[in-house]
């Protein structure tokens, strides 16, 4: 470890590994390093079962006919968008090559007081339940704008860029709950304020969900086997070819600055020098800034959720409206179908920002949709940012975002795609990417 290198990185979360993979890949020279003894920090999947139990304070639970190694229990609730950001990285990076995914089996809306599956193109908008017969078809007209939008050359003047979300949903006649599940369910705003901003983001999320949903038919959303934490290994595993160094189980004793400038960090008694360091917001308290609290709670089932179609998989989205509050609540479920548990067990995460001194309380709503529930470990986690990313720039400090409340990952890759702009001044160039093994067994066949 006593020597330099041109990046450290600090924690393996996927933002870090991500970033790991693609800074190696262009040549430079990179320690990671995690204090903890597992990949992938806030993004991990906790195996066995009884490191979950550990990690929460509670004695380990054996579970009927459970083996604890069948378990990859997810500490954050992200699905990846079929047509979205971290696929397009997965597939240009390569990595796809170590991981497998699989299609999420549903995705619905709460309503009034139960749920409904998300209609997502003509056909099923005219079917849905979840409006009336006149909302249906106004709804399907709306459908059809979004889908022959163009910003540059809008043919339908209920819908330019000129207008905000909130007149289009009028010019269209929607009424509240067809908006509160438009922009929620489908455009995945965790809360209200995008009706006053531009119609083009809001309309290109809901295409983004009608055309991830195409891709695969019951839901947009796609989720590795074996869990999430398998997406920072992979990446990880794209920086060792490249020559990356990864060191677990490694605490970060002193963060060295030298003229206000990043030197290197100091563990165990060994100094590694850098020219700049990237790490997530838990090595850098001093650099960020509190914005929020996410409380997540993990339920352990052995059933499915009632009302989804016995879905092995799904997600449910309870709009802020329908439960009287400022931001949406979340359920992500996932089983054995994924192979993150022992057959016929099924985990569901509930999630949302928090808004009162009672997280718990806020998250019952949820509760009561999933049923019955044998094990519940629940946590309120700080949501950071950078403080000053002009003076983090100046001392060559990166400090990632955590993640936030939403379902999927875009946020993080937006994250990724600025960090990679202020830590090498060039966006990300897919192009440089090629796997040493291909090439090289192209260059035998030649
Ligand atoms: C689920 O667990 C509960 C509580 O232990 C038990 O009463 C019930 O029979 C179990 N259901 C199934 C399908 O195994
Ligand atoms: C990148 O730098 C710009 C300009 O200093 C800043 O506005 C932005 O927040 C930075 N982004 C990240 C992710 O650090």
């Amino acid at each position: 470890m006593d020597e330099t290198y041109d990046v450290i990185v600090l924690g393996t979360g996927l933002t870090e590994c991500i970033l790991s993979g693609i800074l190696s890949v262009s040549g430079r020279k990179v320690l990671h390093m995690d204090r903890n003894k597992y990949y992938g920090g806030e993004s991990a999947s906790i195996t066995p079962l009884d490191d979950l139990f550990k990690m929460f304070g509670q004695d380990p639970v054996a579970l009927p006919d459970g083996r604890p190694r069948d378990w990859n229990v997810d500490l954050i609730p992200k699905f990846l968008m079929a047509s979205g950001q971290l696929v397009k990285i997965l597939i240009k990076t390569g990595v796809t090559k170590y991981l497998e995914f699989k299609s999420v089996e549903g995705s619905y809306v709460f309503k009034g007081s139960k749920i409904f599956k998300v209609p997502s193109n003509e056909k099923e908008a005219l079917a849905t339940s979840l409006m009336g017969i006149f909302e249906k078809r106004r709804f399907k007209n709306l459908l059809t704008g979004i889908n022959e939008f163009d910003e540059k050359a809008p043919k339908n003047p209920n819908m330019t860029p000129e207008l905000t979300m909130e007149q289009v949903f009028k010019n269209f006649g929607l009424d509240e709950n067809t908006r509160d599940f438009c922009g929620h369910a489908m455009g995945l705003y965790l809360n209200d304020d995008y009706l006053k901003k531009s119609c083009i983001e809001p309309v290109s999320r809901i295409k983004l969900y009608c055309e991830s949903m195409a891709r695969y038919g019951n839901s947009p959303y796609l989720y590795p086997l074996y869990g999430l934490g398998e997406l920072p290994q992979g990446f990880a595993r794209l920086s060792a070819i490249y020559g990356g160094t990864y060191m677990l189980d490694k605490p970060v004793d002193e963060i060295i600055m030298e003229d206000g400038k990043f030197a290197g960090v100091k563990s165990q008694g060994q100094i590694a020098r850098a020219k700049m360091v990237l790490g997530d917001p838990s090595y850098f308290l001093d650099r960020v800034k509190k914005i929020g609290q996410v409380v997540r709670a993990i339920c352990i089932m052995n059933h499915t959720i009632p009302n989804t179609n016995d879905a092995k998989s799904c997600q449910i989205i309870f709009p802020q409206n329908q439960l009287g509050r400022k931001s949406d609540i979340y359920v992500s479920m996932v089983s054995y179908a994924h192979n993150v548990a022992s057959k016929t067990y099924y985990i569901a995460m509930i999630s949302t920002t928090v808004e009162t001194a009672n997280p718990e309380n806020e998250i019952l709503p949820a509760l009561k949709i999933i049923g019955p529930v044998l094990h519940k470990f629940v946590k309120v986690h700080d949501c950071f940012v950078p403080k000053d990313t002009a003076a983090d720039k100046l001392a060559q400090c990166f400090v990632s975002t955590s993640y936030d409340a939403t379902s999927h990952f875009e946020t993080t890759c937006l994250d990724i795609t600025n960090l990679h702009k202020n830590i090498t001044g060039e966006d990300i160039n897919y192009a440089n990417i090629v796997d040493p093994d291909e090439s090289a067994s192209q260059g035998a066949d030649q």
